[in-house]
């Protein structure tokens, strides 16, 4: 699904680093900095992949199958389902689609995180912030879920999640779903060349807040396509102007997770399951994105 184009704030610092304003110095000629045709820019040392036409394709057609994949368990999702169930379903429908589940053993020997992740979904439940892992509970009237898919196809990465309401769920509860799933949106909008990472995270941030709700702070957005998790680090809060410029060709995610009160975190003993410290409810929404000439083209949609 494509967007429409969007351009710099008149009052925006230009994007060709003059440290002018956009309207005092690029306004008028050229809206925004060529592609980059090699297919890498560093950022902090590590390399962001320009993807190469090539690629874009495996990665649409990965990410097509993720939304497959979410539609599907939006379909059957149900009160009395198990998230092991969720689990299986999704596991057994990747591989009938010649893909891969990437959470599946992933992390496994990395850094710290010795533990290589024991499913093929994400299933975080109420206050679960994010990496659940699917268990024999049934869902019930009143939950709320975040599934997280990520499929692997011909060795390309598509990565979304979606929330789920179980039954009756207070209006209160509602509105966290609804106002994490445009702050979605709102970061998705500040996607076009020459804008900036830090646009993104401040749209997110601002819309969060201004509802009374936090920004989870130890988890980000990132590239993705050719990895799991690539450079650049999509934080869902910042400031404007700031962070790496968005170029054409580029593609990460944007996955906001949004807390009804503090943003604080604690990951349990299983090494994975990140759940809010003051055990309040959380909501993510995300979507695989690429920045296009004219703005986004949101590949999981
Ligand atoms: N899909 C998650 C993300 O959006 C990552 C899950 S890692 C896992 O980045 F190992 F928990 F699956
Ligand atoms: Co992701
Ligand atoms: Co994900």
């Amino acid at each position: 699904m494509k967007i429409a184009a969007n351009t710099l704030a008149r009052n925006a610092p230009c994007w060709c680093g003059s440290g002018k304003k956009f309207k005092k110095c690029h306004l008028g000629k050229e809206q925004s900095p060529p592609p980059i045709h090699e297919n890498k820019t560093q950022t902090q040392g590590k390399s962001i992949y320009i993807k190469t036409e090539e690629q874009i394709d495996g990665i649409r057609k990965s990410s097509q199958l993720t939304k497959k994949l979410l539609d599907m368990v939006e379909e059957r999702i149900a009160e009395g389902v198990t998230t092991n169930e969720l689990d299986q379903w999704v596991h057994s429908e990747t591989l009938a689609n010649g893909a891969i589940p990437a959470p599946l053993n992933y992390g496994h020997g990395k850094g710290r995180r010795r533990v290589p992740f024991p499913k093929s979904i994400c299933t975080s439940p109420n206050n679960v912030i994010c990496h659940g892992i699917p268990n024999n509970q049934a869902l019930q009237n009143g939950d709320i879920l975040n599934v997280d898919i990520t499929c692997i196809l011909n060795g390309y990465f598509g990565d979304a999640s979606r929330m789920f309401i179980i039954g009756d769920v207070p209006d209160k509860t509602r509105k966290l779903v609804e106002v994490t799933r445009e702050c979605l949106n709102l970061g998705i909008e500040q996607i076009f060349p020459s804008n900036r990472l830090g646009d993104i995270g401040h749209a997110i941030q601002q819309h969060a807040e201004k509802h009374g709700y936090s920004v989870v702070r130890d988890f980000a957005g990132h590239g993705v396509g050719i990895e799991f998790h690539e450079a650049p680090q999509v934080l869902h809060y910042g400031q404007p102007g700031k962070g790496e410029m968005l170029r054409e060709n580029m593609v990460f995610t944007i996955e906001p997770m949004i807390n009804m009160g503090s943003h604080e975190c604690r990951i349990l003993g299983d090494g994975w399951t990140a759940v809010t410290a003051d055990g309040e409810l959380s909501a993510q929404w995300e979507h695989t994105l690429l920045v296009t000439e004219s703005g986004v083209d949101i590949l999981t949609a």
